[in-house]
């Protein structure tokens, strides 16, 4: 065999990972090889590969291991839709994709080129975890990723798809990065396996129950998207990617938007005269958004509550906003949290935000006290606050009470606040407020209803509007609700050079 043979043939021998069995296997359950993921992922012929030939060690801690050239990893670069992004591709053929010292180092390795070059980082995970066979040092490879993770999270966008098992503390750096998307069906992701929680906890639990797609996606907010398969999951990462920037010092890709009618007439009737009738938010994210832009993240979890992004005039968006037609947008835990997470990715990669008030207040009651929704509450509150790229606030209808300030008033820092002549911005709904204020005289009463029925139109009408909160300039403006999009377009634009410098400070500490 000469010198290029002798490469072509250990090049066919790496591209093969665990074999031609393990990969029939990988295909019975349903799933692509790693390479066949990254086909998918990357743009046609665009994917470098760097360490194909490094190897798992000669021996284990504990036994002869069998050799395999790239050690249950693919590692590179190329584009996708022509930018720069950085990937890593768990192969589950080659030990179950399982994470030795030599595939941790694979890894690093891209992690630090993205760091040094500004781009975002996708890993692919597939895998049964740290490599049993080396011990500690998988181990030590594994917080070696961790660390780099946390260094990275806020200058390069990081991605996880898990789309295979992911166990252990292998959770750990999907969960530092940015967003995680998940395979129904074919991908987990747990601390402990159902057999440990069975003889921990004598629970009986699946692997799909404990740590499915649907369960993270619904129950624990642990993964932003649930993917029907692997061709959807790897499309979310494309569309994902096309709303945000490269690195925190640029801005996401403005699409070509050539205007025209910006006037939304259905806006004027969609929202309820009665401010207890629901009405779905997403229908005026639609009108205000250019055609079918909406991204929308987190979409199974809080739903209370909507995150996404969007284009608004060809320019990328975050949207935070209540949902009036779930639980009548009210703010509980998960609702905070998920606004919070996703408001401080916006901050840190310069997209700027819109917020959608429709809101009743928090939720009362022991369940939410006892578990924190003061702390809870206060991460959506921290993050609107801290928040400094242009924020443009939209109250529609209600916006009552400590969730009025929370919901990028301009008492914390909004930009633009408009109101929709529909809104009412008060301390309380009329009927709490009635009860409070004059509980002696609807007591003494001789028809305390009839009074109270009297009292709460006096509120209505005097404080159930926006026109209190516009003398006091804390709305800029009452516009038509056809104007809506028209004034967005604007006033994004308008903000697009905007600067604040921030005090000095290591970083804040936002209540966790
Ligand atoms: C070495 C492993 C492995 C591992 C799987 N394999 N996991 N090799 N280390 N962690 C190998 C198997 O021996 C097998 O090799 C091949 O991968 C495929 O595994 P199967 O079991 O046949 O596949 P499947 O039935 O699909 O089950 C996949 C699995 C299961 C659910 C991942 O293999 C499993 O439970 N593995 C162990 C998971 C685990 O406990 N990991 C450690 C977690 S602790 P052959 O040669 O037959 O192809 C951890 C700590 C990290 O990760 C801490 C960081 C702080």
């Amino acid at each position: 065999m000469n010198k290029i043979e002798e490469l072509q043939s250990k090049i066919k021998e790496a591209m093969l990972g665990g074999g031609e069995v393990r990969i029939a296997s990988q295909h019975k359950k349903g799933k692509l090889t790693a390479r066949e993921r990254l086909q998918l992922l990357m743009d046609e012929g665009s994917f470098e590969e760097l360490d194909m030939l490094v190897h798992n060690r000669n021996r284990g801690l504990t036994t002869d291991q069998e050799q395999f050239p790239g050690d249950g990893v693919v590692t590179g670069y190329g584009t996708i839709n022509g930018r720069l992004t950085y990937v890593f591709s768990q192969d589950f053929t080659v030990y179950g994709g399982s994470l030795s010292e030599p595939h941790a180092r694979k890894i690093c390795k891209i992690m630090d080129l993205a760091m040094q070059n500004g781009a975002p980082l996708v890993g692919l995970n597939d895998s049964g975890g740290a490599r049993i066979q080396e011990g500690v040092v998988s181990l030590g490879g594994y917080a070696d990723i961790f660390y780099r993770n946390t260094r990275a999270s806020g200058v390069i966008p990081q991605i996880s798809a898990i789309m295979g098992p992911c166990a252990g503390g292998a959770v750990y750096s999907p969960a530092i990065t940015d967003f995680i998307m998940m395979v129904e069906n074919t991908s987990y992701m747990f601390v402990t396996g159902p057999n440990v929680v069975k003889t921990v906890t004598h629970e009986e639990v699946t692997s799909e129950e404990l740590g499915g797609a649907q369960t993270h996606a619904t129950k624990s907010g642990v993964t932003h998207f649930a993917c029907a398969n692997e061709v959807e999951c790897i499309q979310n990462i494309k569309t994902l990617l096309s709303y945000i920037p490269q690195n925190c010092e640029e801005t996401a890709p403005v699409y070509p938007y050539e205007g025209g009618n910006e006037l939304r007439e259905a806006l004027n009737t969609l929202i309820p005269a009665s401010p207890n009738q629901p009405y779905d938010m997403k229908e005026v994210i639609a009108h205000l958004t250019d055609a079918d832009s909406f991204f929308e993240v987190h979409k199974d979890f809080a739903d209370n509550i909507i995150v996404g992004f969007a284009r608004i005039g060809g320019r990328s968006i975050g949207i935070v906003a209540n949902q009036p037609a779930v639980l009548a947008g009210v703010l509980d835990i998960h609702a905070s949290v998920k606004g919070a997470r996703f408001t401080r990715f916006c901050d840190a990669f310069n997209v700027p935000l819109l917020v959608l008030v429709d809101v009743p207040g928090f939720l009362p009651g022991t369940d939410q006290e006892w578990n924190g929704i003061i702390t809870n509450g206060a991460k959506l509150l921290y993050a609107l606050c801290e928040a400094t790229v242009p924020k443009i606030t939209v109250t529609t209808r209600k916006a009552y009470g400590g969730a009025y300030c929370v919901m990028n008033s301009k008492h914390i820092g909004a930009d633009l606040n408009y109101a929709f002549p529909q809104a009412e911005i008060a301390v309380m709904g009329a009927k709490g407020a009635v009860e409070i204020i004059y509980k002696k005289e609807i007591d003494s009463a001789p028809d305390p209803e009839t009074r109270t029925n009297e009292l709460v139109a006096d509120y209505t009408e005097r404080f159930a509007n926006p026109y209190l909160a516009a003398e006091k300039g804390y709305i800029d403006e009452v516009i038509l609700p056809e104007q809506a999009r028209a004034k967005l377009i604007k006033g994004f634009k308008m903000l697009e050079n905007k600067v604040v410098n921030m005090p000095r400070k290591k970083h804040g500490n936002i209540p966790l």
